[in-house]
Protein backbone atom coordinates (compact mmCIF):
# COMPACT_ATOMS: atom_id res chain seq x y z
CA UNK A 1 0.00 0.00 0.00
CA UNK A 2 1.31 3.44 -0.71
CA UNK A 3 1.63 5.88 1.86
CA UNK A 4 -1.14 8.28 1.01
CA UNK A 5 -3.51 5.06 0.73
CA UNK A 6 -2.13 4.39 3.96
CA UNK A 7 -3.00 7.69 5.32
CA UNK A 8 -6.18 8.00 3.54
CA UNK A 9 -7.46 4.56 5.53
CA UNK A 10 -6.42 5.81 8.94
CA UNK A 11 -7.53 8.82 8.44
CA UNK A 12 -11.19 7.49 7.56
CA UNK A 13 -11.02 4.69 10.25
CA UNK A 14 -10.17 7.77 12.58
CA UNK A 15 -13.22 9.46 11.92
CA UNK A 16 -15.21 6.13 11.70
CA UNK A 17 -13.99 5.47 15.39
CA UNK A 18 -14.66 9.20 16.69
CA UNK A 19 -18.36 8.88 14.75
CA UNK A 20 -18.61 5.93 16.87
CA UNK A 21 -17.73 7.28 20.22
CA UNK A 22 -19.74 10.27 19.76
CA UNK A 23 -22.83 7.97 18.55
CA UNK A 24 -22.14 5.68 21.99
CA UNK A 25 -22.20 9.05 24.02
CA UNK A 26 -24.81 10.68 22.92
CA UNK A 27 -27.11 7.44 23.26
CA UNK A 28 -29.50 8.17 26.41
CA UNK A 29 -30.95 4.95 26.73
CA UNK A 30 -33.90 3.06 25.25
CA UNK A 31 -37.23 4.30 23.69
CA UNK A 32 -39.72 3.08 26.04
CA UNK A 33 -40.86 -0.55 25.68
CA UNK A 34 -44.09 -1.49 23.51
CA UNK A 35 -45.50 -4.30 20.77
CA UNK A 36 -42.77 -4.90 18.03
CA UNK A 37 -43.05 -2.19 15.40
CA UNK A 38 -42.87 -3.04 11.38
CA UNK A 39 -40.16 -0.95 9.53
CA UNK A 40 -42.06 2.25 8.37
CA UNK A 41 -45.19 1.16 9.13
CA UNK A 42 -44.40 1.08 13.13
CA UNK A 43 -47.11 0.29 15.12
CA UNK A 44 -50.34 1.11 12.75
CA UNK A 45 -52.30 -1.84 13.09
CA UNK A 46 -51.85 -2.21 16.70
CA UNK A 47 -53.74 0.47 17.84
CA UNK A 48 -57.51 1.26 16.92
CA UNK A 49 -58.06 5.08 17.64
CA UNK A 50 -62.16 3.92 17.96
CA UNK A 51 -61.39 1.87 20.45
CA UNK A 52 -58.25 2.43 22.53
CA UNK A 53 -58.74 0.34 25.55
CA UNK A 54 -58.00 -3.14 24.45
CA UNK A 55 -54.65 -2.30 23.61
CA UNK A 56 -53.85 -0.22 26.18
CA UNK A 57 -54.63 -2.55 29.03
CA UNK A 58 -52.89 -5.24 27.60
CA UNK A 59 -50.07 -3.06 26.84
CA UNK A 60 -49.92 -1.88 30.48
CA UNK A 61 -50.01 -5.25 31.83
CA UNK A 62 -47.13 -6.05 29.25
CA UNK A 63 -44.72 -3.17 30.00
CA UNK A 64 -45.65 -1.01 32.59
CA UNK A 65 -46.16 2.34 33.31
CA UNK A 66 -44.29 4.09 30.73
CA UNK A 67 -45.87 2.02 26.69
CA UNK A 68 -43.80 3.33 23.83
CA UNK A 69 -45.33 2.71 19.74
CA UNK A 70 -44.39 4.42 16.62
CA UNK A 71 -46.94 5.29 14.02
CA UNK A 72 -45.83 6.68 10.29
CA UNK A 73 -43.02 7.95 12.30
CA UNK A 74 -44.35 9.66 15.03
CA UNK A 75 -43.35 8.46 18.74
CA UNK A 76 -46.33 7.80 21.32
CA UNK A 77 -45.44 7.36 24.54
CA UNK A 78 -48.68 6.95 26.60
CA UNK A 79 -48.57 6.75 30.88
CA UNK A 80 -50.03 4.37 32.53
CA UNK A 81 -49.46 5.53 36.56
CA UNK A 82 -50.03 9.06 38.54
CA UNK A 83 -46.41 9.17 39.68
CA UNK A 84 -45.03 9.13 35.87
CA UNK A 85 -48.36 12.04 35.04
CA UNK A 86 -46.82 13.94 37.58
CA UNK A 87 -43.48 13.59 37.30
CA UNK A 88 -43.47 14.66 33.83
CA UNK A 89 -46.31 16.43 33.01
CA UNK A 90 -46.47 18.57 36.41
CA UNK A 91 -43.17 19.06 37.30
CA UNK A 92 -41.69 18.72 33.55
CA UNK A 93 -43.72 21.19 32.72
CA UNK A 94 -41.02 22.96 30.62
CA UNK A 95 -40.71 19.97 28.33
CA UNK A 96 -44.20 18.45 28.32
CA UNK A 97 -46.24 21.10 27.80
CA UNK A 98 -47.08 21.52 23.86
CA UNK A 99 -49.76 20.25 22.16
CA UNK A 100 -49.54 17.25 19.54
CA UNK A 101 -49.96 18.98 15.84
CA UNK A 102 -52.92 17.70 14.10
CA UNK A 103 -52.81 18.57 10.81
CA UNK A 104 -56.12 18.29 9.95
CA UNK A 105 -57.42 19.85 12.73
CA UNK A 106 -55.56 22.32 13.64
CA UNK A 107 -54.11 23.82 10.42
CA UNK A 108 -56.73 22.75 7.54
CA UNK A 109 -60.26 23.11 10.19
CA UNK A 110 -57.56 26.22 11.64
CA UNK A 111 -58.69 25.12 15.11
CA UNK A 112 -54.79 26.36 16.29
CA UNK A 113 -56.08 29.38 17.25
CA UNK A 114 -58.04 28.03 19.95
CA UNK A 115 -56.21 27.99 23.20
CA UNK A 116 -56.45 24.21 23.44
CA UNK A 117 -54.10 23.65 20.71
CA UNK A 118 -51.70 26.92 20.85
CA UNK A 119 -48.44 25.66 21.38
CA UNK A 120 -46.65 26.55 25.14
CA UNK A 121 -45.23 30.18 25.00
CA UNK A 122 -46.26 33.74 25.03
CA UNK A 123 -49.11 33.36 22.54
CA UNK A 124 -50.62 30.68 25.02
CA UNK A 125 -49.80 32.94 28.00
CA UNK A 126 -51.72 35.81 26.77
CA UNK A 127 -54.92 33.33 26.15
CA UNK A 128 -54.77 31.82 29.79
CA UNK A 129 -54.48 35.34 31.37
CA UNK A 130 -57.65 36.33 29.50
CA UNK A 131 -59.19 32.84 30.75
CA UNK A 132 -58.05 33.76 34.10
CA UNK A 133 -60.36 36.48 34.40
CA UNK A 134 -63.26 34.73 34.17
CA UNK A 135 -62.48 31.34 35.49
CA UNK A 136 -59.70 32.42 38.77
CA UNK A 137 -61.11 32.15 41.97
CA UNK A 138 -61.97 35.40 42.56
CA UNK A 139 -64.19 35.41 39.84
CA UNK A 140 -65.75 31.84 39.84
CA UNK A 141 -67.45 33.17 43.37
CA UNK A 142 -69.73 35.43 41.39
CA UNK A 143 -71.43 32.94 39.73
CA UNK A 144 -72.91 30.81 42.54
CA UNK A 145 -76.11 32.07 42.46
CA UNK A 146 -76.69 31.78 38.45
CA UNK A 147 -75.22 27.98 38.54
CA UNK A 148 -77.44 27.30 41.30
CA UNK A 149 -80.34 28.99 39.05
CA UNK A 150 -79.07 27.22 36.29
CA UNK A 151 -79.56 23.34 38.35
CA UNK A 152 -83.28 25.01 38.94
CA UNK A 153 -84.25 25.71 35.52
CA UNK A 154 -82.93 22.42 34.67
CA UNK A 155 -85.31 20.80 37.25
CA UNK A 156 -88.28 22.65 35.72
CA UNK A 157 -87.24 21.67 32.44
CA UNK A 158 -86.97 18.02 33.18
CA UNK A 159 -90.52 18.28 35.00
CA UNK A 160 -91.95 20.05 31.49
CA UNK A 161 -90.58 17.33 29.62
CA UNK A 162 -88.97 14.17 31.29
CA UNK A 163 -88.75 12.23 28.01
CA UNK A 164 -86.34 14.77 26.84
CA UNK A 165 -84.31 15.11 29.31
CA UNK A 166 -80.81 13.95 27.23
CA UNK A 167 -81.26 16.78 25.12
CA UNK A 168 -82.02 19.21 28.04
CA UNK A 169 -78.88 18.42 30.16
CA UNK A 170 -77.00 19.27 27.31
CA UNK A 171 -78.70 22.32 26.57
CA UNK A 172 -78.15 23.08 30.46
CA UNK A 173 -74.71 22.91 30.68
CA UNK A 174 -73.98 25.13 27.44
CA UNK A 175 -76.28 27.95 29.48
CA UNK A 176 -73.58 28.71 32.36
CA UNK A 177 -70.64 29.13 29.88
CA UNK A 178 -72.59 31.05 27.35
CA UNK A 179 -74.28 33.52 29.91
CA UNK A 180 -70.52 34.16 31.77
CA UNK A 181 -68.70 34.45 28.49
CA UNK A 182 -71.31 35.93 26.34
CA UNK A 183 -74.13 37.20 28.67
CA UNK A 184 -76.55 35.70 27.23
CA UNK A 185 -79.41 35.05 29.47
CA UNK A 186 -79.78 31.84 31.02
CA UNK A 187 -83.67 32.36 30.01
CA UNK A 188 -82.75 32.93 26.70
CA UNK A 189 -82.41 29.44 24.67
CA UNK A 190 -81.02 29.94 21.15
CA UNK A 191 -81.17 26.79 19.97
CA UNK A 192 -80.12 26.93 16.33
CA UNK A 193 -76.43 28.66 18.19
CA UNK A 194 -76.59 25.71 20.48
CA UNK A 195 -77.72 22.73 17.86
CA UNK A 196 -74.64 24.33 15.36
CA UNK A 197 -72.16 24.47 18.33
CA UNK A 198 -73.31 20.82 19.25
CA UNK A 199 -72.88 19.40 15.60
CA UNK A 200 -69.28 21.55 15.58
CA UNK A 201 -68.36 20.17 18.60
CA UNK A 202 -68.89 16.25 17.49
CA UNK A 203 -66.49 16.87 14.44
CA UNK A 204 -64.05 18.52 16.29
CA UNK A 205 -64.26 15.49 18.97
CA UNK A 206 -63.45 12.98 16.07
CA UNK A 207 -60.94 15.01 15.00
CA UNK A 208 -59.10 15.46 17.97
CA UNK A 209 -58.49 11.60 18.25
CA UNK A 210 -55.04 10.50 17.94
CA UNK A 211 -55.11 8.93 14.40
CA UNK A 212 -58.32 10.04 13.29
CA UNK A 213 -56.89 11.28 10.04
CA UNK A 214 -53.20 9.74 8.48
CA UNK A 215 -52.69 13.47 7.53
CA UNK A 216 -52.37 13.86 11.04
CA UNK A 217 -48.86 11.21 10.34
CA UNK A 218 -47.88 12.49 7.08
CA UNK A 219 -48.40 16.45 6.94
CA UNK A 220 -47.50 16.64 3.19
CA UNK A 221 -50.71 14.76 2.59
CA UNK A 222 -52.82 18.37 3.23
CA UNK A 223 -51.31 19.32 -0.44
CA UNK A 224 -53.51 16.78 -2.01
CA UNK A 225 -56.40 17.74 -3.65
CA UNK A 226 -59.95 19.56 -2.31
CA UNK A 227 -61.85 16.80 -3.74
CA UNK A 228 -60.41 13.90 -1.58
CA UNK A 229 -62.47 12.97 1.34
CA UNK A 230 -60.03 14.43 4.18
CA UNK A 231 -60.24 17.51 2.38
CA UNK A 232 -63.74 17.60 2.02
CA UNK A 233 -64.30 16.95 5.92
CA UNK A 234 -61.67 19.22 6.57
CA UNK A 235 -63.17 22.14 4.46
CA UNK A 236 -66.99 21.44 6.30
CA UNK A 237 -65.06 21.51 9.42
CA UNK A 238 -63.33 24.60 9.29
CA UNK A 239 -66.88 26.37 7.93
CA UNK A 240 -68.51 24.76 10.67
CA UNK A 241 -66.14 26.35 13.23
CA UNK A 242 -65.67 29.78 11.77
CA UNK A 243 -69.61 30.07 12.43
CA UNK A 244 -69.17 28.77 16.04
CA UNK A 245 -66.88 30.89 16.82
CA UNK A 246 -67.51 34.24 14.77
CA UNK A 247 -71.50 34.16 15.63
CA UNK A 248 -71.52 35.02 19.25
CA UNK A 249 -68.77 37.60 18.93
CA UNK A 250 -70.24 39.48 16.02
CA UNK A 251 -73.74 39.40 18.03
CA UNK A 252 -72.03 40.71 21.41
CA UNK A 253 -70.09 43.62 19.57
CA UNK A 254 -73.49 44.45 17.54
CA UNK A 255 -75.26 44.45 21.15
CA UNK A 256 -72.51 46.71 22.50
CA UNK A 257 -72.66 49.32 19.50
CA UNK A 258 -76.32 50.02 19.84
CA UNK A 259 -75.66 50.10 24.27
CA UNK A 260 -77.40 46.74 24.90
CA UNK A 261 -74.94 44.20 25.72
CA UNK A 262 -74.95 42.91 29.15
CA UNK A 263 -72.15 42.19 31.20
CA UNK A 264 -69.99 39.58 30.31
CA UNK A 265 -66.34 38.38 30.09
CA UNK A 266 -66.37 39.55 26.04
CA UNK A 267 -68.00 42.62 26.90
CA UNK A 268 -65.18 43.08 29.50
CA UNK A 269 -62.64 42.24 27.41
CA UNK A 270 -63.23 44.03 24.52
CA UNK A 271 -63.94 47.31 26.79
CA UNK A 272 -60.87 47.02 29.24
CA UNK A 273 -58.93 47.16 26.18
CA UNK A 274 -60.58 50.45 24.50
CA UNK A 275 -60.67 51.35 20.71
CA UNK A 276 -57.39 52.55 20.33
CA UNK A 277 -55.18 49.65 21.20
CA UNK A 278 -57.69 46.95 19.68
CA UNK A 279 -56.34 45.58 16.83
CA UNK A 280 -57.90 42.90 14.36
CA UNK A 281 -54.97 40.49 16.18
CA UNK A 282 -56.27 41.31 19.44
CA UNK A 283 -60.27 41.09 18.90
CA UNK A 284 -59.40 37.52 16.77
CA UNK A 285 -57.29 35.95 19.88
CA UNK A 286 -60.38 37.41 22.55
CA UNK A 287 -62.91 35.73 20.12
CA UNK A 288 -61.28 32.58 19.72
CA UNK A 289 -60.30 32.86 23.35
CA UNK A 290 -63.95 33.00 24.76
CA UNK A 291 -65.21 30.36 22.27
CA UNK A 292 -62.67 27.90 23.69
CA UNK A 293 -64.02 28.37 26.91
CA UNK A 294 -67.96 27.63 25.92
CA UNK A 295 -66.60 24.68 23.27
CA UNK A 296 -63.89 23.50 26.75
CA UNK A 297 -66.82 23.50 29.12
CA UNK A 298 -70.25 22.79 27.87
CA UNK A 299 -69.33 19.19 26.64
CA UNK A 300 -67.06 18.05 29.21
CA UNK A 301 -70.09 19.20 32.17
CA UNK A 302 -72.91 17.95 29.80
CA UNK A 303 -71.31 14.32 29.97
CA UNK A 304 -70.93 13.86 33.39
CA UNK A 305 -74.59 15.28 34.30
CA UNK A 306 -75.59 12.78 32.30
CA UNK A 307 -73.29 9.74 33.19
CA UNK A 308 -74.60 10.79 36.78
CA UNK A 309 -78.09 10.03 35.38
CA UNK A 310 -76.68 6.78 34.26
CA UNK A 311 -75.21 5.33 37.68
CA UNK A 312 -78.29 6.59 39.63
CA UNK A 313 -80.46 4.12 37.57
CA UNK A 314 -78.30 1.43 37.67
CA UNK A 315 -77.30 1.76 41.40
CA UNK A 316 -80.86 2.98 43.72
CA UNK A 317 -79.00 2.21 46.94
CA UNK A 318 -76.33 5.34 46.44
CA UNK A 319 -79.14 7.16 45.28
CA UNK A 320 -81.11 6.81 48.71
CA UNK A 321 -78.67 7.41 50.79
CA UNK A 322 -77.54 10.49 49.05
CA UNK A 323 -81.21 11.53 48.41
CA UNK A 324 -81.63 10.90 52.72
CA UNK A 325 -78.39 12.82 53.25
CA UNK A 326 -80.16 16.21 51.60
CA UNK A 327 -83.23 15.62 53.32
CA UNK A 328 -81.04 15.41 56.98
CA UNK A 329 -79.73 18.33 56.23
CA UNK A 330 -81.44 20.26 54.25
CA UNK A 331 -84.98 19.59 55.17
CA UNK A 332 -87.74 19.90 52.38
CA UNK A 333 -87.96 23.31 52.49
CA UNK A 334 -85.13 24.72 49.85
CA UNK A 335 -82.89 23.24 47.19
CA UNK A 336 -78.95 22.50 47.79
CA UNK A 337 -77.08 25.33 47.59
CA UNK A 338 -73.32 25.90 46.74
CA UNK A 339 -72.57 26.78 50.18
CA UNK A 340 -73.73 23.36 51.79
CA UNK A 341 -71.05 21.58 49.96
CA UNK A 342 -69.11 20.75 53.52
CA UNK A 343 -72.52 19.45 54.92
CA UNK A 344 -73.08 16.85 52.45
CA UNK A 345 -69.77 14.57 52.67
CA UNK A 346 -71.80 11.71 50.85
CA UNK A 347 -73.09 13.73 48.10
CA UNK A 348 -69.74 14.75 47.54
CA UNK A 349 -68.41 11.29 47.70
CA UNK A 350 -70.92 10.08 44.76
CA UNK A 351 -70.30 13.43 42.76
CA UNK A 352 -66.01 12.17 43.41
CA UNK A 353 -67.50 8.61 42.71
CA UNK A 354 -69.72 9.40 39.06
CA UNK A 355 -66.34 11.38 37.97
CA UNK A 356 -63.94 7.93 38.24
CA UNK A 357 -66.30 5.60 37.41
CA UNK A 358 -66.38 6.95 33.78
CA UNK A 359 -63.87 9.98 33.34
CA UNK A 360 -64.79 11.91 30.82
CA UNK A 361 -61.79 12.80 29.03
CA UNK A 362 -60.21 9.15 29.09
CA UNK A 363 -57.40 9.90 27.73
CA UNK A 364 -56.94 13.41 28.78
CA UNK A 365 -55.83 15.68 26.06
CA UNK A 366 -52.49 14.96 25.02
CA UNK A 367 -49.02 16.59 24.89
CA UNK A 368 -46.15 16.76 22.40
CA UNK A 369 -42.39 17.14 24.43
CA UNK A 370 -40.05 20.36 23.29
CA UNK A 371 -36.84 18.80 23.75
CA UNK A 372 -35.38 15.41 24.26
CA UNK A 373 -35.54 13.62 28.04
CA UNK A 374 -35.05 10.73 29.67
CA UNK A 375 -37.03 9.20 32.36
CA UNK A 376 -36.83 5.75 34.65
CA UNK A 377 -33.98 4.92 32.01
CA UNK A 378 -35.54 5.33 28.65
CA UNK A 379 -35.58 8.07 26.33
CA UNK A 380 -37.85 10.30 25.12
CA UNK A 381 -36.91 12.55 21.99
CA UNK A 382 -38.29 15.74 21.51
CA UNK A 383 -41.73 15.94 19.09
CA UNK A 384 -42.78 12.44 21.10
CA UNK A 385 -47.03 12.63 21.46
CA UNK A 386 -47.39 11.53 25.48
CA UNK A 387 -50.92 10.35 26.57
CA UNK A 388 -51.44 10.19 29.96
CA UNK A 389 -53.93 7.42 30.35
CA UNK A 390 -56.35 8.48 33.00
CA UNK A 391 -57.98 5.66 33.18
CA UNK A 392 -55.77 3.09 34.72
CA UNK A 393 -55.85 5.52 37.47
CA UNK A 394 -59.65 5.70 37.74
CA UNK A 395 -59.28 1.72 37.13
CA UNK A 396 -56.39 0.69 39.61
CA UNK A 397 -57.22 -2.25 41.91
CA UNK A 398 -58.62 -1.84 44.84
CA UNK A 399 -58.21 -4.58 47.54
CA UNK A 400 -62.05 -3.48 48.71
CA UNK A 401 -63.87 -1.79 46.36
CA UNK A 402 -63.89 -3.10 42.92
CA UNK A 403 -63.33 -0.44 40.36
CA UNK A 404 -66.09 -1.35 38.03
CA UNK A 405 -68.93 -0.95 40.88
CA UNK A 406 -70.47 2.20 41.53
CA UNK A 407 -69.43 2.92 45.53
CA UNK A 408 -69.27 6.10 46.68
CA UNK A 409 -68.35 5.03 50.21
CA UNK A 410 -64.73 4.82 48.44
CA UNK A 411 -64.01 7.98 49.11
CA UNK A 412 -65.45 8.16 52.43
CA UNK A 413 -62.98 5.04 53.81
CA UNK A 414 -59.77 6.20 55.77
CA UNK A 415 -58.31 2.53 55.61
CA UNK A 416 -58.56 2.26 51.66
CA UNK A 417 -56.80 5.14 49.52
CA UNK A 418 -58.77 5.88 46.66
CA UNK A 419 -57.47 8.92 44.45
CA UNK A 420 -59.42 11.79 44.52
CA UNK A 421 -60.76 12.69 40.75
CA UNK A 422 -59.70 16.48 41.56
CA UNK A 423 -55.94 15.08 40.98
CA UNK A 424 -56.70 13.82 37.59
CA UNK A 425 -59.85 14.24 35.94
CA UNK A 426 -59.05 17.92 34.96
CA UNK A 427 -55.10 17.09 33.84
CA UNK A 428 -51.83 18.22 35.01
CA UNK A 429 -49.52 21.46 35.40
CA UNK A 430 -49.17 24.47 33.90
CA UNK A 431 -52.00 23.41 31.20
CA UNK A 432 -54.62 22.13 33.97
CA UNK A 433 -57.66 22.57 33.18
CA UNK A 434 -58.44 26.89 33.22
CA UNK A 435 -62.38 26.05 34.02
CA UNK A 436 -61.88 23.35 36.76
CA UNK A 437 -63.41 25.41 39.98
CA UNK A 438 -65.94 26.66 37.91
CA UNK A 439 -66.47 22.71 36.13
CA UNK A 440 -66.45 21.46 40.13
CA UNK A 441 -69.19 23.48 41.15
CA UNK A 442 -71.08 23.21 38.29
CA UNK A 443 -71.03 19.32 38.22
CA UNK A 444 -71.78 19.71 41.85
CA UNK A 445 -74.94 22.12 42.25
CA UNK A 446 -76.59 20.30 38.80
CA UNK A 447 -76.16 16.43 40.91
CA UNK A 448 -77.47 17.74 44.40
CA UNK A 449 -80.03 19.42 42.67
CA UNK A 450 -81.22 16.55 40.78
CA UNK A 451 -80.79 14.41 43.67
CA UNK A 452 -82.91 16.48 46.04
CA UNK A 453 -85.33 17.03 43.41
CA UNK A 454 -85.74 13.55 41.35
CA UNK A 455 -86.09 9.45 41.28
CA UNK A 456 -83.83 8.17 38.88
CA UNK A 457 -84.77 4.91 37.48
CA UNK A 458 -84.22 2.64 34.26
CA UNK A 459 -86.75 2.76 31.47
CA UNK A 460 -89.72 0.72 32.38
CA UNK A 461 -88.63 -2.85 30.65
CA UNK A 462 -85.09 -2.07 32.89
CA UNK A 463 -83.21 -2.22 30.37
CA UNK A 464 -79.96 0.21 30.54
CA UNK A 465 -76.92 -0.72 28.75
CA UNK A 466 -75.00 2.20 28.65
CA UNK A 467 -72.45 3.45 25.54
CA UNK A 468 -70.24 5.80 25.31
CA UNK A 469 -69.05 7.84 22.33
CA UNK A 470 -64.61 6.78 21.52
CA UNK A 471 -63.62 10.46 21.14
CA UNK A 472 -61.99 13.08 23.12
CA UNK A 473 -64.86 13.39 25.60
CA UNK A 474 -66.72 10.63 25.71
CA UNK A 475 -69.97 11.21 26.11
CA UNK A 476 -73.00 8.92 26.62
CA UNK A 477 -74.38 7.72 23.89
CA UNK A 478 -78.37 8.09 24.01
CA UNK A 479 -79.98 5.97 26.68
CA UNK A 480 -83.36 5.96 28.34
CA UNK A 481 -84.49 6.30 32.06
CA UNK A 482 -87.10 7.43 34.07
CA UNK A 483 -87.04 10.73 35.92
CA UNK A 484 -89.90 11.95 38.51
CA UNK A 485 -90.26 14.78 41.01
CA UNK A 486 -89.50 12.87 44.76
CA UNK A 487 -92.65 14.83 45.81
CA UNK A 488 -95.27 17.51 45.66
CA UNK A 489 -93.20 19.38 47.69
CA UNK A 490 -89.74 19.54 45.72
CA UNK A 491 -91.50 20.21 43.00
CA UNK A 492 -93.13 23.18 44.46
CA UNK A 493 -89.30 24.64 45.66
CA UNK A 494 -88.23 24.24 42.22
CA UNK A 495 -91.39 26.66 41.45
CA UNK A 496 -90.19 28.79 43.92
CA UNK A 497 -86.56 28.81 43.47
CA UNK A 498 -87.02 29.83 40.08
CA UNK A 499 -89.61 33.29 41.21
C1 LIG B 1 -66.41 18.48 34.40
C2 LIG B 1 -65.87 19.50 33.81
C3 LIG B 1 -64.51 19.54 33.13
C4 LIG B 1 -63.56 18.56 32.95
C5 LIG B 1 -63.60 17.11 33.42
C6 LIG B 1 -62.46 19.16 32.23
C7 LIG B 1 -61.28 18.49 31.89
C8 LIG B 1 -60.22 19.07 31.19
C9 LIG B 1 -58.98 18.39 30.89
C10 LIG B 1 -58.61 16.95 31.27
C11 LIG B 1 -58.20 19.26 30.20
C12 LIG B 1 -56.78 18.99 29.66
C13 LIG B 1 -55.77 19.54 30.65
C14 LIG B 1 -54.34 19.08 30.37
O1 LIG B 1 -53.88 19.08 29.22
O2 LIG B 1 -53.65 18.69 31.33
C15 LIG B 1 -58.95 20.50 30.05
C16 LIG B 1 -58.50 21.61 29.36
C17 LIG B 1 -59.26 22.75 29.19
N1 LIG B 1 -60.47 23.04 29.78
FE1 LIG B 1 -61.56 21.82 30.97
N2 LIG B 1 -62.76 20.47 31.97
C18 LIG B 1 -64.00 20.76 32.51
C19 LIG B 1 -64.65 21.97 32.50
C20 LIG B 1 -64.21 23.10 31.87
C21 LIG B 1 -64.89 24.38 31.89
C22 LIG B 1 -66.20 24.67 32.63
C23 LIG B 1 -64.14 25.24 31.10
C24 LIG B 1 -64.37 26.69 30.75
C25 LIG B 1 -65.42 27.38 30.97
C26 LIG B 1 -62.99 24.49 30.61
C27 LIG B 1 -62.01 24.99 29.77
C28 LIG B 1 -60.87 24.30 29.37
C29 LIG B 1 -59.86 24.85 28.47
C30 LIG B 1 -59.92 26.21 27.77
C31 LIG B 1 -58.85 23.88 28.36
C32 LIG B 1 -57.56 23.96 27.53
C33 LIG B 1 -56.44 24.52 28.39
C34 LIG B 1 -55.08 24.58 27.67
O3 LIG B 1 -54.84 23.85 26.71
O4 LIG B 1 -54.24 25.38 28.12
N3 LIG B 1 -63.06 23.20 31.10
N4 LIG B 1 -60.17 20.36 30.68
Amino acid sequence: MERLDLAIVLSLAGILAVYLLVKRSSYQGPFPPGPRQLPILGNVFDFDPSSPWTSLTRWKREYGSLVGIKVLGTRIVFLNSYEAMNDLLEKRGNIYSHRPIFTVLGELMTLNKSIMLIPYGPEWRECRRLEHLALGPAAVKDYQKVQERIAATLCQNIMDDPANFFDLVRLNSARVVLHIVYGISPRVIDKEYMSHAEETMRVVGQASVLGAFLCDFIPAMKYLPSWMPFQRKAQDGKAKIERMVTTPFTRVKNEMASGNASPSLLNHLLTSIGDGERDASTEERIMWTTCSMYAAGAESTAGTTLVFLIAMALNPAAQSRAQEEIDAVLGHSRLPQLSDKNDLPYVSALVKEVMRWHPMLPLSIARRTAADDTYQGYFIPKGTVVVPNVCEIAFSPNAKYPPADFIPERFLDSEVQTMDPALWAFGFGRRLCPGKLLGEANVWILIATLLSVFNIKPPADGSLDPHYESQLVSLPKRFNCRISPRSADKVAIVQEALV
